[in-house]
């Protein structure tokens, strides 16, 4: 079928459409609802279902006779390893560390931090508190210990599974002291650690509350699934909220499971045996979703890779870890190529490289500027397929559909809604807009399968963030547009959430950060574009009256403070020294014009402005540094 007649058919009967979707999943006990509207804050997807996310991902492969299909490949450039796993090996490693889990008093419901890099364990991991029927919350290792205290505290994990250290170009990671450091710092204490040692770092484990993984596991028993409900949540991954509090994006079991399925074969158009390789980490949704759940759900071969698209070792490492491992579909950031197409950009490494097997390049996670697409078309000659998402979505929300036959190719566009989503632009009283103009994208309630039903905790900053400012709506916090063929194109964030090289991050945080410095009387943080990252942070701050020190010590100390608060991930490397901000007259800096600003448009300053000078002051700082056309 293709993708009009996929699209109408799930237009005209929901529920029914995702019946049938339903039906590639494993359940313990079938639902009784497909879609409840009764239920949580914008209805539940099959209430009353019962499975287990683990099983579906590995045991229904063993079962159906595929135990000796390699499961993961862990391809690591940084330490120089390749390691590769069955089904078989993937449930038995998974099984083991459930059981140590469990051993370790974790029972079904309690949530488990995980703090881990690109390592198998770190998916085994992920895979055994599913089987549990444990929450796990993954945190990125870039994040430092103050941002992990924060997760600890929220999430309350019974225990938390860390490794020693990460590996960076040129460095390594010790994980560990960050993660005593966050400890110390949360009100929430775990009652255990399971630490991974890593050769490259052995940590010093707390007796009494650090266990080493590898013994942990190796003396364990294995453990069976547990069965959930399918509305009970599988994970809950944070992400960054428009303040320095993240938000606990809830993912809950049954819904997960089937969109994830679905979008494998529709979207990528793999199945079974395909190799699919999502240059991610598993501490961001994409990782989640495309390195870890969807691939095995759907029984593909799936690759962990630790390493950079540039520098370990050359800009044809992508070209290489395809090759190497046969991959159909690759997925990746806009950043990674841009970096690629800046080291190499004639792509003379590619011809080193047997891509026959490649298929198709899917790109997300930031908005892929046209000459980045047009190059990868240009160079590799294959379908490149840009689609957007959000943590909050799990999977995508327009696309194009290999599956389906559909393979928009407009550059700087994200392709159409999946089945599932009803989009369209909204002005900001919530009237929908006509084809070809610009606005909020929203998405019409119900969301499909997948998407969170709610924050962590907090059901009432769900309704508030995503549901409130237009009723009956799902607010992206995207603005954008939806061209006479359908075809959407995203153009940024409305609120005060940057991406930077692909990761999502809040300049409210930083600002938060920044104003904790003594000498700083206010501040704005904004995202300045940058031809590599796509933006990066840049800090405007006030001094206090009567500071009288010297601007650029200033500024070096309040780029080490983002770094230690929230981590080198921030990327927050220019903070400016100005004499004053744009505000309104009753004193609000003008995010939203500094935003504009920053991006190269007309700021528009609104009527309240108090004085319009300043933002012309800005502008020039702006331009003096090179951050502003
Ligand atoms: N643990 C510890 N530190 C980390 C880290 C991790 N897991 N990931 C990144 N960092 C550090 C980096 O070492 C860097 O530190 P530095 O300031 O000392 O150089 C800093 O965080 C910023 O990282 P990043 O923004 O990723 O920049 P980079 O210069 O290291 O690499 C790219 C640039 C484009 C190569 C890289 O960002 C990339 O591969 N991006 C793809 C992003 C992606 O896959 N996103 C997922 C969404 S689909
Ligand atoms: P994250 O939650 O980290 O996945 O980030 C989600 C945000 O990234 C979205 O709200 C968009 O702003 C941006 N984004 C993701 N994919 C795309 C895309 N294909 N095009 C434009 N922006 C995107």
């Amino acid at each position: 079928m293709d993708y009009a007649a996929t699209y109408a058919n799930w237009l005209r009967d929901p529920e029914a459409y995702w019946a049938e979707a339903a039906e590639g999943i494993a359940w313990d006990r079938r639902w009784d609802h497909v879609f409840d509207p009764a239920r949580g804050t914008f209805g539940q997807y099959f209430a009353g279902g019962r499975l287990n996310t683990c099983f579906n991902a590995l045991d229904r492969h063993v079962d159906a006779g595929r135990g000796e299909q390699v499961a993961l490949i862990w391809d690591s450039p940084l330490s120089g390893t390749v390691e590769r796993f069955t089904y078989r090996a993937l449930r038995h490693r998974t099984a083991r560390v459930a059981g140590a889990l469990a051993r370790l008093g974790v029972r079904r419901g309690e949530r488990v931090v995980i703090y881990m890099p690109m390592i198998p364990a770190a998916v085994v991991s992920m895979l055994a508190c599913a089987r549990l029927g444990a929450v796990h919350s993954v945190v990125f290792g870039g994040f430092a210990a103050a941002e992990l205290a924060k997760r600890i505290e929220d999430a309350q994990p019974r225990a938390i599974i860390a490794a020693s250290c990460g590996l960076e170009p040129g460095r390594v990671v010790a994980y560990k002291p960050m993660l005593d450091a966050a400890i110390e710092l949360s009100a929430h204490k775990p009652d255990a650690c399971l630490i991974y040692q890593r050769p490259q770092l052995r940590a010093e484990l707390r007796p009494g509350r650090d266990h080493d993984f590898a013994e942990a596991e190796t003396s364990a028993a294995p453990h069976e699934p547990v069965p959930i409900e399918a509305t009970d949540p599988l994970y809950v991954l944070y992400t960054s909220g428009t303040t320095g509090k993240p938000k606990g994006v809830v993912r809950d079991a049954g819904g997960h499971a089937v969109a994830l399925l679905t979008s494998m074969r529709m979207i990528y158009g793999l199945g079974a045996g395909d190799v699919f390789w999502t240059a991610s980490d598993v501490g961001w949704v994409v990782g989640h979703s495309y390195i870890v759940y969807a691939p095995l759900l759907a029984g593909c071969t799936t690759i962990l890779y630790e390493g950079k698209p540039v520098g370990t070792p050359d800009a044809g490492a992508f070209w290489r870890v395809c090759a190497d491992h046969g991959v159909k579909v690759l997925f990746t950031a806009p950043t990674a190529l841009r970096a690629i197409k800046q080291q190499d950009p004639q792509a003379a490494l590619l011809a080193r490289h047997d891509l026959s097997k490649l298929e198709a390049l899917y790109l997300a996670g930031e908005r892929c500027d046209p000459p980045t697409a047009i190059w990868a078309a240009e160079t590799l000659r294959r379908p490149v397929v840009d689609h957007w998402w959000q943590t909050e979505t799990g999977w995508p929300i327009t696309a194009g559909f290999r599956g389906l036959g559909l393979f928009p190719s407009k550059p700087g566009a994200g392709g159409r809604p999946a089945p599932g989503y009803d989009v369209q632009v909204l002005d900001d009283a919530g009237q929908v807009l006509e084809r070809g103009q610009s606005g909020n994208l929203a998405i019409r309630l119900p969301l499909p399968p997948g998407c969170a039903p709610t924050l962590w905790n907090d059901a009432a900053g769900f309704r508030r963030a995503y549901l409130a400012d237009f009723p009956g709506w799902y607010r992206t916090g995207d603005a954008g547009v939806i061209d006479a063929d359908g075809d959407v194109s995203v153009m940024g964030r409305t609120d005060d959430i940057i991406n930077t090289a692909g990761h999502r991050l809040s300049t409210g945080a930083m600002e938060e950060v920044l104003a904790a410095h003594p000498d700083v009387a206010e501040c704005a943080v904004i995202g300045a574009r940058d031809a590599l990252k796509g933006q990066v942070p840049v800090g405007l701050v006030v001094l206090k009256a009567g500071v009288a020190r010297d601007p650029a010590e200033v500024a070096a100390e309040l780029v080490a403070l983002v770094r230690e608060r929230i981590g080198p991930v921030a990327s927050f490397k220019t903070a400016h020294i100005v004499a004053r901000l744009p505000k309104t007259r009753s004193g609000k800096i003008l995010r939203a014009s500094l935003r504009r600003l920053a991006d190269g448009e007309d700021p528009k300053p609104p009527p309240t402005i108090d004085d319009p000078a300043i933002l012309d002051e800005v502008a020039a700082t702006l331009q003096r540094a090179g951050l502003s056309t």
